[in-house]
């Protein structure tokens, strides 16, 4: 895995546990790079090997670009006092902090537990929080006697060992609890029922044989004021293989989240576990039958190149498409809205597209400019990483492409880009770049993708292998963007990842180099493909990725879906900011909203509706790339309304291309101000506390002195506002995003 840039916070490992309910394994820990049968053993003298700080990975402790196996060894005294003080004694469980990317678990030789769980072999990457359940009868543990833990480690790429990281930062050996094993399963979507009403379902759901009995208190509280909206109590009894459900319907009158409490108690042990959620709220206004043509106001592209672009338009199918004034090498289908062709001069050449359905028609006047400059406003697409990982394959770009023309490309919705894990193993004999199984034909996947209108992107890397231990394209960079280009390839997103085995500590010209290869390369290739450069922020490259020829550049190391991560990105964006122009943005990461996971299982963006509405504020406000991190085949209803408000889309999209300046910076919230083309300007009053609060602008601050009319950009509406100061009670990491215009 990459080395995440931002340190997770690191919390309980270290600390030698005296308590009569775990054994600390967080020191005492050997390893050794390579590979040995013989280092399960418990009479194996280790004593070699060199001693593990588990807050480093290997690379770290002297093994640097080290990809392989390893193995980790620990000795443990596991004391019966353990069993005796646990209301259950079925079982153990070993808490092994995180592992880089995946394990076999041995004790005094034995086999206990292997890939997470996971299944598959040990080659196959499975990064992350581990933890073993072990039978206590299981012969494989000593009790009271000193017993030696083995653990072999495989690292497909990047980082490898075993570390804490916000992923699981815990080391020690427990008994298994009574909620252990129990959850509350909060992850069906919310229905939007009729009359206003909000529905769901939970369960509670165990592997445990143990038979649950006991009450589920649920709780819906606003956090504004404290007050209990909502309390019910319910016997619940549930075991292995018959979950409990429980289903409510609450009413959503107001426009604001809620906070849900779910909380079991067993009645014999006395144990509880808690849940808590947020409601959703739609801000978006409902879609209108009527014609409307949304989107940026200009996009580039350059002379004697395919061009493809797709007229956004929403409003009650079918429309009709009309364009005046389309650079002569252009045609635009009247039936699909889509203009393809090629323009051979130089210019900006303003047009005016007009569509019509049966309820009326539109006018919206537009700029093609056909020169060197691309990506003129922010991309706006979808990526596979943030949902699919690795497990990313054709039918899933396909129904993702279906989802953006069925439902996104009428706001504007652009890009369906792969991400890592399209390669195959080797390289052909030519040299040639080939797909893995996964993805059977490249150029058929392309020309779908560009038949439905749309833009297809690629991933590669300028090291020998990817982040995800793929073919990266280090001395193959001209043949890659050929065969990029013979595929049809609109975008590609360069990451930095093995080629630090090339540099391993790269001076400014060492960070800038790789991509200016790469930038050669894919100027010899005639196609328009946007070039995203992907090396977590390194060397400042806000102030360089744009003269290396980026048209975008990430500013910071991976998204996860929390509050920490999106806001600890979003808010740090002060000193980039400045730097994004037309053509070249920052890339603060991908979207966190709707149903994510990196990999084939998906989980709800663990974001509250509210942070939810922060992110896509924030990130237009910075104008990033807004690449959707989703699966776009289960866009639910909120997740919708959020990618489908185009006064939020505009002020992403807006022509001057600036990103927002941090105006106000205090402990409980900050203000953000981005100047739009035509005079007006996107500000944004964000709470960053967990308590309601009002966050106000004076009328007289030069922010929005002179500016008289303020519009609630979510919910397309005029605020009414005292005295014209722009005054708003905003909820616990939400936001009021508003245009201020003379
Ligand atoms: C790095 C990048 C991610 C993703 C993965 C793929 O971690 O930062 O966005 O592309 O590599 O392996």
């Amino acid at each position: 895995m990459i080395r995440k840039i931002f340190t997770m916070l690191f919390l309980s490992a270290g600390v030698l546990s005296a308590s009569a309910q775990e054994v600390s394994l967080s020191k005492g820990w050997k390893f050794a790079v390579g590979d040995s049968a013989q280092w399960a053993s418990p009479t194996f003298n280790d004593q070699g090997w060199q001693a593990a700080n588990l807050n480093e990975s290997w690379e770290q402790q002297g093994h640097p670009n080290y990809d392989g196996f390893g193995w980790y060894r620990t000795k443990v005294v596991i004391p019966s006092s353990l069993k005796n003080n646990s209301f259950l004694k079925d079982s153990l469980r070993l808490n092994l902090g995180s592992v880089d990317d995946n394990d076999e678990v041995y004790i005094n030789g034995k086999l206990i537990g292997k890939y997470g769980g996971y299944g598959g072999t040990i080659k196959d990457g499975h990064y992350g929080a581990r933890s073993y359940t072990i039978a206590v009868n299981n012969p494989a543990i000593l009790w009271d006697k000193e017993n030696v833990i083995a653990v072999r480690i495989f690292d497909t790429g990047g980082d490898g060992g075993i570390y804490s990281t916000g992923h699981g930062n815990v080391f020690n050996l427990t008994m298994a609890d009574v909620m252990d094993h129990v959850t509350v399963n909060t992850g069906a979507d919310f229905e939007y029922g009729e009359n206003n009403s909000l529905n769901k379902s939970i369960k509670l759901v165990t592997t445990n044989k143990y038979l649950y009995s006991g009450k589920l208190a649920f709780k819906v509280v606003d956090p504004e004021n404290g007050t209990v909206l909502y309390e019910k109590t319910n016997d619940a009894n549930f075991t292995s293989g018959k979950p409990f459900t429980y289903s409510f319907s609450i009413a959503r009158l107001a426009k604001r989240s809620y906070a849900i409490t779910y909380t079991f108690t067993d009645t014999k042990s006395g144990k509880s576990i808690v849940k808590t959620e947020t409601t959703p709220y739609v801000l978006t206004p409902y879609p209108s039958a009527k014609v409307k043509i949304n989107g940026a106001d200009v996009f580039g592209a350059r002379p004697g190149n395919p061009f493809l672009y797709l007229i956004p338009a929403s409003g009650k199918r079918p429309l009709t498409y009309k364009a005046d004034g389309l650079p002569e090498g252009l045609k635009l289908d009247a039936n699909t809205g889509v203009i393809t062709g090629v323009v051979a001069q130089k210019g900006d050449y303003p047009v005016t597209f007009t569509v019509s359905n049966s309820l009326g028609a539109k006018t919206k006047k537009f700029t093609i400019s056909i020169g060197d400059n691309i990506g003129l406003t922010p991309a706006l697409g979808w990526n596979s990483w943030n949902a699919w990982g690795l497990s990313v394959n054709d039918e899933k770009v396909r129904v993702s492409a279906r989802a953006m023309i069925d439902k996104l490309s009428q706001h504007g919705w652009a890009y369906i880009n792969i991400d890592d894990g399209w390669e195959a193993e080797n390289r052909a004999a030519d040299g040639k770049i080939v797909t893995n199984s996964k993805f059977p034909d490249m150029k058929g996947l392309a020309d779908y993708v560009h038949s439905l209108g749309l833009r297809i992107g690629i991933y590669s890397s300028p090291g020998p292998r990817t982040c995800g231990g793929f073919l990266g394209s280090w001395q193959h960079e001209d043949q890659d963007a050929q065969t990029y280009g013979d595929w049809g390839i609109d975008y590609l997103k360069y990451d930095w990842c093995a080629y630090s085995e090339i540099v391993p500590k790269p001076d400014l010209p060492g960070l800038k180099k790789p991509y200016q290869v790469m930038r050669g390369s894919l100027d010899k290739v005639h196609r328009d493909i946007m070039y995203s450069l992907c090396q977590y922020g390194w060397g400042d490259v806000w102030n360089w990725g744009g003269e290396i020829g980026g048209n975008s550049w990430r500013t910071t190391g991976d998204i996860e879906d929390t509050w920490q991560s999106m806001s600890g990105i979003g808010f740090r964006q002060g000193d980039a900011a400045p730097h994004a122009r037309p053509g070249h943005f920052n890339d603060p990461d991908m979207l966190v909203v709707g149903k994510v996971g990196w990999g084939p299982s998906l989980h709800n963006t663990r974001l509250t509706y509210d942070e939810q509405y922060t992110h896509i504020s924030l990130w237009s406000l910075l104008s990033s790339p807004l690449l959707i991190g989703c699966d776009m085949g289960h866009l639910d209803e909120f997740t919708l309304s959020l990618l489908t408000n185009d006064e939020v889309i505009a002020i992403d999209q807006d022509a001057l291309g600036k990103g927002a300046s941090q105006y106000v910076k205090k402990d409980d919230y900050q203000i953000w101000v981005k100047d739009l083309k035509d005079g007006s300007k996107a500000i944004g009053l964000f709470n960053t506390s967990d308590k309601y609060q009002t966050i106000s602008l004076d009328k007289n601050d030069p922010a929005i002195s002179g500016y008289t009319k303020f519009r609630d950009a979510w919910q397309q509406k005029y605020i009414i506002t005292a005295g014209n100061a722009l005054t708003a009670k905003v909820a616990p990491h939400g936001v009021l995003l508003v245009r201020v215009e003379k």
